[in-house]
């Protein structure tokens, strides 16, 4: 579904004359991503196409011959951005690379861009973007390269298979879509209706991660709960079926999943929680606010009391879950006592991690005509109080696991020499000095001091691979 309404046609930003198309075939390549996570995930997957075809990566985009932006449309400024960034790949000597605008701006905006801008040679939708190598031939032919069509199954199925990958942990997009229709929100326009991938292309896809050094892997969608098929045997599964399968899985340590919504959740999700080992103890189910009025209004079909009471189901089967959610301040008619009752379940709750936002009003979705406008200064004193409270409950969680003894999955190297950081159960980032550990070992260690953003840890010893 193209969303073009959505924003009113905007003035060209730049002078014809100095940005003349491209008409050379691009050898080298940089994909930059933004917004959420399935979009890194599409980031990489196109740069793995990319490279499937003999184009060669480029650590900075003004160094390549082509850049793919690779955008977000959910807030304002994250559509601002992209202008900007598009502004910043102009070269010194006036050149420029191709530039291809992906993601999610694209398929809000499709030829507005191109008319807004001359710099942008390929608008490519989150959709289509198996198409890029036909669109990059355009392109270099001087031809609009304009795609915008949403077969999302035909997509994945057009992919190249997953090559080795750089680090331990990969996400694997299971789910695409929305049919929610949150009144402020934009992705049910630019990701399209809900769709679940076939279990056979997620099991073969998580092989090849596994077989490409993954160990732990995150499945992703916007509705990932979601999430249902048929397994290999013709039965209808969920989400958890699809991890129980994975929990088989030789050389796989961990998995995870995000990002969930509180109507679709199976009863079987909840007991995995509590059975599935290598499912790791965390949550990401947003709530957005903690009043029923503002629920109702955002379209969230859940209330206040139905998110805790789910929350207490989850708590239940594996008590030591961490918890996160996101949240909008400012939503059109939000009052002092709605907000209120956004920061008491914020209290009751006890987040480990939360990411919020003032709202931001989408042209084309309903929240933006809505009545009652909340102005910035009043969003901002909200946000302020809200995030007080969420580092504090951040820092009280991280300082709960201090003194404990749990497994960390090595990520990357520290800053300091020797150092390494890897991810706990919980997700919390571990510093530990290790002599004997690389990069995607699953260490022992204990928890000896925590801040808000990260832990220390000590190595007790180390488990073997499987
Ligand atoms: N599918 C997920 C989240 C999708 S978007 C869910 O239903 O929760 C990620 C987050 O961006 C949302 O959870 C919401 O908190 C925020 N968001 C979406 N639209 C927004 C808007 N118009 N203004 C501010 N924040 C927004
Ligand atoms: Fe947006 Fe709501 Fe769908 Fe989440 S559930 S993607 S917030 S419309
Ligand atoms: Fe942004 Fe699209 Fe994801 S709008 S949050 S990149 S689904």
């Amino acid at each position: 579904m193209a969303i073009r309404f959505l924003r009113p046609p905007l003035p060209c930003i730049d002078d014809v004359m100095n940005h003349p198309k491209k008409t050379t075939t691009p050898r080298t390549f940089h994909v930059k991503s933004f917004g959420c996570q399935m979009n890194v995930y599409d980031g990489e997957r196109m740069a793995e196409m990319l490279g499937a075809q003999g184009m060669v990566p480029a650590e900075e985009g003004v160094d390549a011959d082509m850049v793919v932006l690779n955008t977000c449309h959910i807030r304002e400024k994250a559509v601002d951005k992209v202008y900007s960034d598009i502004g910043r790949l102009r070269r010194d000597d006036g050149s420029r690379p191709m530039i291809a605008v992906a993601g999610c701006v694209a398929q809000a905006e499709g030829g507005e861009i191109t008319r807004r801008t001359n710099m942008v040679d390929i608008v490519v939708g989150p959709q289509a973007y198996h198409r890029l190598p036909d669109l990059i031939d355009k392109a270099a032919r001087g031809e609009e390269a304009l795609d915008t069509d949403m077969p999302v199954l035909s997509k994945f199925g057009a992919l190249p298979d997953r090559p080795k990958q750089p680090r331990p942990t990969a996400f694997l997009t299971v789910q695409e879509g929305c049919d929610k229709f949150c009144t402020y929100c934009v992705v049910p326009y630019t990701r399209g209706a809900e769709i679940s991938r076939p279990w056979a292309a997620i099991i073969d896809e998580a092989k090849a991660l596994i077989d490409g050094g993954v160990r732990e892997i995150s499945l992703l969608g916007q509705n990932v709960n979601a999430w249902r098929g048929e397994d290999a045997t013709g039965k209808q599964q969920g989400l958890a079926g699809l991890i129980r399968a994975l929990d088989k899985m030789e050389g796989l340590e961990r998995i995870r999943y995000t990002t969930s919504h509180p109507n679709d959740m199976e009863d079987d999700l909840i007991t995995a929680h509590g059975d599935v080992e290598k499912l790791m103890p965390y949550l990401h189910l947003p709530v957005q606010s903690g009043s029923d009025p503002i629920l109702k209004a955002m379209n969230r079909s859940h209330s206040r009391d139905s998110y805790l009471r789910l929350l207490d189901r989850f708590r239940a089967a594996r008590p030591d879950i961490a918890l996160s959610g996101d949240f909008i301040v400012g939503f059109p008619g939000e009052t002092d006592a709605d907000f209120q009752d956004t920061m008491s379940l914020i209290r009751d709750v006890g987040y480990a991690y939360a990411f919020s936002f003032k709202y931001s009003p989408r042209p084309g979705t309903p929240a933006a005509d809505m009545a009652h406008q909340i102005t910035p200064e009043v969003m901002s004193a909200r946000l302020q109080e809200l995030q007080t409270q969420i580092l504090a409950d951040q820092l009280a969680f991280n300082q709960a696991t201090v003194g404990k003894r749990t497994h960390i999955l090595i990520e990357k190297p520290g800053r300091k020499p020797g150092q390494l950081v890897g991810k706990s159960p919980w997700l919390q980032s571990v510093h530990v000095y290790a002599e004997n550990a690389a990069i995607g070992d699953l260490i022992e260690v204990d928890i000896v001091s925590a801040g808000p953003n990260s832990l220390a840890g000590e190595i007790t010893a180390r488990k073997e691979a499987a």
